[in-house]
């Protein structure tokens, strides 16, 4: 399918040793490595055409501008967004998340109401619990079974004309459960609601479509798909995002300003205010052109390889219970060890090179509905390998033998 030890060649920190052995890296859902092609781009622009953008006639400003606007322009194409000014720069996830509910506070009225994921990470739970608490708006919670799937009959018996917007993610960051989204978003629509998903977890796995989706707002961020991090974006539709106040007040996002009165830019400048984050989004727009060159077919279709030869290994190890058990989920194992607290697993392994994620990993609902602390997580991307899973079953044998 794709050369795996060409692709590694690519990861210059995958050649590095921790503890003394080389090092599996199984924590990409919390961030991804970087291509060097994303490494030269940072370096590139510090180096040759550093200037503040949209502001300056000169040569050095007029390049940045360009790499910073073509870059947006990939992302457009990249998710298909039917409009360049839909796309704002954020500084990732959860500040788009945060940019909508603050937003929100000036479009509600008495009664609305929010559906909210018992899957959902605290960036999309908690900016809407403080937009609750301004304006009285109730937030409704859509449950979940126990293979971590979320209980769609629930969410129709929890959508009403009362309903302003739903705020699920596209995939579970603890469980790899990959939701319904385009369902998701065509109940909520008919009954008038708006729907904003949280890409954070799925942009690395697979190709968003915005346009066939039909979705109001989708957020994600740079650091999960092999660019830097302090990079994100929002895609909002225009005409909701043309209701939408400015989020921050600035230098860029003004047309004119007055003692009296202050008008905003059109879109997308309204919601960039400030020297925005230049040389991460030109970055970023190298690492959605080399995740393309890879092709999300191939990389879906062997990251489900490592899934299911990881899954299927881990089983064999008595006492490990995985949470998060859906047929339709993406290469992300949350775990357990009978008896064993995950931490001290977590601890144990990366004595041996192995990182991976231990604790409620910003999902304490789901912690709680499984009645659990935490869990370790092992989460694979296209540049790990069946190897390095043998070697990190190999660590958790040892660790158990230790803990036990
Ligand atoms: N949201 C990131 C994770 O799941 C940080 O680890």
């Amino acid at each position: 399918m794709f050369d795996i030890q060409q692709i590694r060649e690519d990861f210059p920190i995958l050649k590095r040793t921790v503890n003394g052995k080389p090092l599996v890296y199984f924590d990409n859902a919390a961030t991804s490595q970087k291509p060097q092609v994303v490494i030269d781009a940072l370096v590139d622009y510090y180096s040759n055409y550093n200037a503040n953008i949209h502001r300056g006639v000169h040569t050095l400003s007029q390049e940045a501008t360009n790499a910073y606007e073509e870059a947006r322009k990939k992302i457009q194409v990249h998710f298909n967004a039917a409009k360049l000014y839909e796309i704002i720069f954020t500084s990732g996830t959860t500040h788009g998340i945060n940019l909508v509910a603050t937003g929100y506070s000036s479009l509600l009225k008495k009664g609305d109401e929010f559906i909210v994921s018992a899957l959902e990470h605290h960036s999309n739970i908690v900016p809407w619990q403080m937009l609750c608490e301004r304006t009285g708006a109730t937030l409704k919670v859509i449950p979940i079974n126990e293979h971590g799937e979320l209980i769609f009959s629930e969410y129709e018996k929890l959508l009403s004309n009362k309903t302003k917007l739903v705020f699920v993610n596209h995939i579970s960051n603890t469980l790899g459960t990959i939701n319904p989204i385009k369902e998701i978003i065509d109940k909520a629509h008919a009954v008038g609601a708006n729907v904003l998903i949280d890409g954070a977890q799925a942009c690395p796995h697979l190709k968003p479509d915005i346009q066939q989706l039909d979705v109001d707002f989708y957020v994600g961020s740079a650091h999960k798909m092999c660019g830097p991090t302090g990079i994100g974006f929002l895609y909002g539709k225009e005409e909701l995002l043309n209701l939408l106040p400015p989020y921050q007040g600035g230098g860029e996002m003004i047309k004119e300003v007055t003692f009296e009165k202050t008008t905003y830019a059109d879109l997308p400048h309204k919601f960039e205010a400030g020297t925005p984050n230049i040389a991460d989004a030109i970055a970023f727009g190298v690492a959605i052109d080399y995740l393309n060159e890879l092709g999300f077919e191939n990389i879906a279709s062997y990251e489900n390889e490592l899934l299911q030869y990881a899954t299927k290994k881990l089983l064999n190890i008595d006492g490990l219970k995985i949470y998060g058990t859906s047929k339709n989920k993406t290469s992300v194992i949350s775990f357990n060890i009978e008896n064993i607290h995950p931490y001290d697993i977590g601890a144990i392994i990366d004595k041996l090179g192995v990182a991976v994620r231990t604790g409620h990993h910003c999902t304490q609902p789901i912690m709680d509905f499984y009645k659990i602390p935490g869990t370790v997580r092992a989460s694979f991307a296209f540049y790990n390998t069946k190897e390095e899973i043998d070697i990190f079953v190999e660590a958790l044998k040892k660790a158990k033998i230790m803990l036990s």
